[in-house]
């Protein structure tokens, strides 16, 4: 029997968005809502819309990019995982279509789907997976097209959602190398799963966004802080925190909660909505992309929402 790697490492990120900017305005003609309303209660000036891409379309284009910034070929990859709740068809999976359009030979190819935790889950699998020996290179991608279910005449959701996809290139770290992605913490309310929901007889995503919004603002910031911990690392030397993009009255309570005063605090909701599984990577490598996180600096990742769900890792960004 051999064993796998001590740990695994982050390399590159790369992202993806569709080029349909939809405005508060333009959601303003479609229902009865404002652009003063979205951006006080949820702080969301403007989202993308894949208007032609499907979720695999996105899905491929954040990890190509992701693929050629850590210096690698399809051929290095021989692992494929991705974050996805709103893959409209049920097989094949996400996963062996990028696989397919990326032309990965024989990968190892699963999605997951946790909602808006996704990524966190499926970072954390990936690890798993290369501390196993499992795999050597693995792309872990988070992609959505929740637009495909909106139900646009409901003002209380249509506001919220965008499309969009972020991807992350890992890899078995080296003899001696310290691991980059520290221990998950995970966890759910299964009791609570019916406050968020996409079902087959209502295929429209719906919430309790009180009951959620309380949830996210009480319990969140000590699980944050407990993700932290398991890490060992103090939430004051997070270089940055990059949870769930839901609201921004979520997003900067928990950030000022959780004690990560010297993080910078993703805020890419204003430019893009609610990405779900996306969310997380994609706000991630535009922060990256802009150079607003050093190379190596501890960053915590914070994914929560439908299940109820919760995942989130400290990581060294690439
Ligand atoms: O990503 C998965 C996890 N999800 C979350 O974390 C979401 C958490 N929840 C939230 O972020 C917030 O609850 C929402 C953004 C979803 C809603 O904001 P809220 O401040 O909780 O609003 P509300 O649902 O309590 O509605 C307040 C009022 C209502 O009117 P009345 O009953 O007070 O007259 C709504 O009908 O605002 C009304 N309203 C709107 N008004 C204008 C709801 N949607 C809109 C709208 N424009 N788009």
């Amino acid at each position: 029997m051999t064993t796998g790697s001590a740990g695994s490492r982050i390399v590159s990120l790369g992202h993806y968005q569709p080029s349909t900017v939809l405005t508060n305005d333009d959601l303003a003609q479609m229902v009865d809502t404002s652009d003063e309303w979205i951006r006080t209660r949820v702080g969301i000036v403007e989202r993308r819309i894949a208007e032609k891409e499907s979720v695999a379309d996105m899905a491929t284009a954040a990890a190509e990019k992701a693929i050629a910034g850590a210096g690698m070929t399809a051929a290095d990859i021989d692992l494929v995982v991705v974050a996805t709740c709103s893959a409209v068809d049920r097989v094949p999976n996400v996963a062996t279509r990028v696989a397919a359009a990326l032309s990965i030979q024989a990968p190892g190819a699963y999605d997951i789907n946790t909602a808006c935790s996704g990524f966190s889950y499926a970072l954390a699998t990936t690890d798993h997976a290369l501390r196993a020996g499992a795999a050597r290179h693995a792309v872990v991608i988070g992609a959505e097209k929740l637009t495909d279910f909106t139900d646009w005449t409901d003002r209380s959701s249509c506001i919220l959602f965008g499309d969009g996809a972020g991807a992350a290139v890992v890899t078995a770290a080296a003899d001696g190398e310290p691991a980059g992605i520290g221990p998950v913490l995970w966890g759910s309310a299964p009791e609570r799963g019916d406050v968020v929901v996409i079902t087959a007889n209502h295929p429209y995503i719906t919430q309790e966004g009180q009951t959620v919004f309380r949830w996210a603002t009480t319990v969140l910031p000590g699980l944050a802080k407990q993700a932290c911990e398991k890490a060992g690392v103090d939430p004051s030397e997070l270089a940055a925190f990059i949870p769930h993009q839901a609201n921004l009255r979520i997003i900067e309570p928990l950030g000022r909660k959780l004690g990560a005063h010297d993080a910078v605090v993703a805020r890419d909701i204003t430019e893009s909505g609610n990405t779900s599984a996306a969310s997380v990577p994609l706000a991630w490598s535009k922060l990256v992309e802009r150079r607003e996180i050093p190379s190596g600096a501890p960053v915590l990742l914070f994914g929560f929402g439908g299940g109820l769900t919760y995942a989130g890792q400290v990581v060294r960004s690439p």
